[in-house]
């Protein structure tokens, strides 16, 4: 048994609904207490400290400690190609995407990318992902393995694509479906390791492929479905003549089976308000990718209309590198609350903080595992310095808050002006990941 004390602050409610009183749980001199990587406890600390007497504890003094962010959309072989010039999705696709995924064929190449998305992605605080991998079972096989050998909570899925890719990108219907099968046996529940039916979108799919991933999800009722979703208005139009018959984008994979409550759907964009309906009726997650959406020029977001409190859907928070510019869930943030103020809106400290942890873990279905520090979740948190750099420490001058409005306040700033320098330490199953062990990229051929 092992405690940490310092300043906690996670989630018992959803903040866009709730007021902040009954959704922030903010202890300024805390102790979380964990046996065997499971969080036993979380407190004051003289309260808890005079529960477990004899405990060994970890001071944080001055410190934020946070559950693990959660990434609810990323490519881990476009790690190698995040900011790429000039183009807007389908173009950006064509040049630049389909041959950087066509190495990832050769398994030794994509452990060494798999490694080193990895080590970013936990370096920046993020301790669960939700990550498309590429067409080549080898790929995901390779992610899994070495998600896996860092004890971590990750979802992902091969890339199902038999058309509109080149040649050496494509599976068939019927390979990608034997394939994904074999995957599905090979981790779903491997460890802390799930499983997501990927169909990159509807346009990189035919009819039939798409019917049979809707199989799967009928034959693995737990795994996930996760995909893109009406994201560029050019997509859009596509779509709109490849399947005629269909009302909207997502009434394609409707069709399919594809829309539930364990379905992810990158994006969103373009949505008509029949398909929020549909959506919200369904209890399926849009991942909300700012950084992406504004580099690739697709357009803003409207979050407030999803998270509407009538016809609430779950949302989460994507980096979508790739096309996202940054692996920081902070700077996610950061671009999100701009995208919501060009709206008209405000998206607090505390919202967007949600989103990344006890939102993101609703969003992917595993609020009982993760996103807070409720007894019994795996004990995956980090440890941030709100005043990691010299600019933030002068916005954030003085000690750790001892109110809710006050950390509010610098959390704020940490998501303006932070990224993965202010991510001091982070922790698997209550075990501090050591500094990373990852090939220098030189080294990556
Ligand atoms: N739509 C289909 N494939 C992709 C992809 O790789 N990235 C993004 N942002 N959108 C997509
Ligand atoms: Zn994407």
């Amino acid at each position: 048994m092992k405690g940490f004390r310092g300043a906690f602050l996670d989630f018992i409610g959803d903040p866009f609904y709730l007021s902040e009183l009954e959704s922030v749980r903010y202890f300024p001199d805390g102790l979380l207490v964990i046996e065997n990587g499971i969080i036993q406890a979380l407190g004051n600390y003289v309260d808890i400290c005079a529960i477990y007497p004899n405990i060994s504890v970890t001071h944080y003094r001055d410190r934020l400690i946070l559950p693990g962010f959660i990434d609810t959309h990323i490519h881990f072989p476009q790690t190698e190609m995040i900011s790429a010039y000039g183009e807007q999705l389908l173009e950006w696709l064509n040049k630049y995407t389909f041959p950087t995924e066509r190495k990832f064929k050769e398994k030794t190449y994509a452990k060494k990318i798999a490694a080193f998305c990895l080590d970013e992605l936990l370096k920046n605080g993020t301790t669960t992902a939700l990550v498309l991998t590429t067409v080549f079972p080898e790929s995901t096989d390779a992610f899994f393995e070495e998600a896996r050998d860092r004890n971590l909570r990750m979802i992902a899925g091969k890339v199902m694509m038999d058309r509109n890719a080149p040649d050496y990108l494509k599976d068939t219907a019927k390979s990608s479906y034997e394939e994904t099968k074999n995957l599905i046996h090979k981790w779903h529940q491997n460890d802390r390791l799930l499983y997501a039916v990927t169909p990159r979108f509807a346009a990189t799919s035919t009819e039939e492929q798409l019917q049979l991933a809707g199989q799967l999800l009928q034959e693995f009722p737990d795994v996930y479905l996760h995909t893109h979703l009406s994201e560029n208005v050019k997509e859009v139009a596509w779509i709109k003549e490849l399947f005629p018959h269909c009302t909207n984008y997502l009434d394609v994979y409707d069709r399919a089976g594809l829309v539930c409550d364990r379905s992810i759907f990158a994006h969103g964009i373009q949505l008509s308000e029949a398909e929020f309906k549909r959506l919200s009726e369904a209890n399926s997650t849009i991942s909300f990718c700012p950084t992406s959406n504004l580099f690739l020029g697709s357009g803003l977001f409207k979050l407030n209309r999803a998270k509407s409190p009538e016809e609430p859907i779950k949302v989460g928070l994507g980096t979508d590198v790739g096309a996202g510019t940054s692996f920081s869930l902070l700077q996610t943030a950061n671009e999100g609350y701009k995208v919501s103020q060009l709206q008209g809106h405000k998206l607090s400290p505390f919202q967007a903080l949600f989103l990344v942890t006890l939102g993101g873990a609703r969003a992917l279905n595993l609020e009982e595992k993760i996103g807070n520090f409720d007894k019994g979740k795996e004990a995956d948190f980090i440890v941030i310095n709100l005043q990691a750099m010299p600019l933030l420490a002068l916005r954030n001058r003085g000690e750790i808050p001892k109110t809710v409005e006050e950390i509010g306040d610098r959390i704020f700033a940490l998501m303006m002006l932070g990224d993965d320098r202010a991510i001091s330490e982070t922790y698997i199953l209550g075990d501090r990941v050591s500094p990373s062990v990852s090939s220098t990229p030189n080294t990556i051929q």
